[in-house]
């Protein structure tokens, strides 16, 4: 039975290939990482990641229906992810997506990678109840959603600058830790004292967020310090960082509707993040939803179960390339 999405993610560094069925239960997902690659640069270096993507593509799509134990007929669309994202790299995924579709006779449906993101959550099984605040944050976006079902989506807020997980990234490179910066610079934090007061920018705006303020502030108390305790300065820019975040989810639980509280993107692989947002549900009785841990960050089974929500509205966006996709795209 054609009961599958085979998703396809490879909008950064990551080529992500998963098989997913309609209720979220994920059947099979493998991430090529490029890690590797890019670490020596200190972030991703775009020609090197669609040309890595290019050679990993096939391998992945191939190991992901072995390890299913299943074939291309059971599958019933293939969703792609169409952006935002490098272009070098999107082209990889779109045109590999669609020379299946061709081959196989199946719709292939372009995925909003936000949107990805976004039902992440409900992967494996369904948690959110709607209404629903959203807050993603990943390397490349930070900002608050309301949704009213899993397809009706409005903006509250973004950032007018970097994004929370840049702004770890580039902390983390400041301090010589190395990249992707998220994980280790939450590790390092543990062991520090939150004894630097940066500052939290625009923690007083309504629903917007501002990064690059904090992360210039490091720069700059780097600069200034002779001796430092990595650990501290790591502490010190997570505490900032978890007060703005609490702050505009407090602020936007007061302000609308809703029975759950969804954490999303690479940074809700956070421990500290975890623990913050739980406390924050628990004093304002809201249920927290967040996705298990490899699903935070990139990966294609997120892809499959969004390309499941195009195929039930029965409206299906073109597998063509986006760079700045609105969310209001269909
Ligand atoms: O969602 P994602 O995988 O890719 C984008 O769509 O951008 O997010 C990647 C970001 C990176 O900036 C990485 O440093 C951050 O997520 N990240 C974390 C953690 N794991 C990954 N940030 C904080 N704590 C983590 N444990
Ligand atoms: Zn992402």
């Amino acid at each position: 039975m054609a009961d599958l999405v085979l998703g396809i993610e490879s909008s950064c560094d990551d080529t992500a290939v998963a098989l997913v069925k309609e209720n979220g239960e994920v059947v099979s997902s493998l991430i090529a990482s490029q890690v590797d690659i890019h670490s020596q640069f200190g972030g991703v270096f775009p020609e090197l990641a669609g040309r890595a993507h290019l050679e990993a593509i096939l391998p992945t799509i191939e190991a992901v229906f072995e390890q299913a134990g299943v074939t291309h007929k059971n599958v019933k669309a293939i969703g792609v992810t169409r952006g935002p994202g490098l272009i070098g790299s999107l082209l990889v995924g779109l045109n590999t997506a669609k020379s299946l579709g061709l081959g196989w006779n199946i719709p292939v449906i372009g995925v909003n990678h936000l949107r990805g993101h976004l039902r992440s959550a409900d992967l494996e099984f369904e948690k959110v109840k709607y209404p629903a605040i959203v807050l993603l944050v990943s390397g490349g976006h930070t900002f608050l959603a309301h949704m009213e079902s899993n397809t009706q989506i409005n903006m509250l807020g973004t950032t007018r600058d970097d994004s929370v997980g840049e702004a770890y990234d580039k902390v983390s490179r400041m301090l010589g830790l190395g990249y992707p910066g998220g994980p280790v610079v939450d590790r390092t934090a543990k062991t520090g004292e939150a004894n630097i007061p940066f500052p939290r920018p625009m923690i007083h705006k309504e629903l917007e967020f501002s990064f690059s303020g904090l992360k210039s502030a490091v720069a700059r108390y780097l600069d200034k310090v002779d001796t430092y305790k990595t650990e501290d300065v790591a502490a010190s820019f997570v505490a900032s960082v978890m007060e703005i975040l609490i702050k505009k989810c407090e602020k936007a639980i007061k302000k609308y509707p809703a029975k759950c509280l969804v954490v999303v993107g690479g940074v809700a692989a956070s421990p500290q993040l975890r623990q913050a947002m739980q406390l924050l549900c628990e004093q304002k009785g809201l249920e927290l939803c967040l996705p298990p841990i490899k699903w935070s960050t990139d990966n294609a089974a997120m892809i499959a179960l969004a390309t499941w929500d195009y195929i039930r509205l029965g409206k299906h966006p073109k597998a063509s390339p986006e760079l700045n996709l609105s969310l209001g795209d269909f």
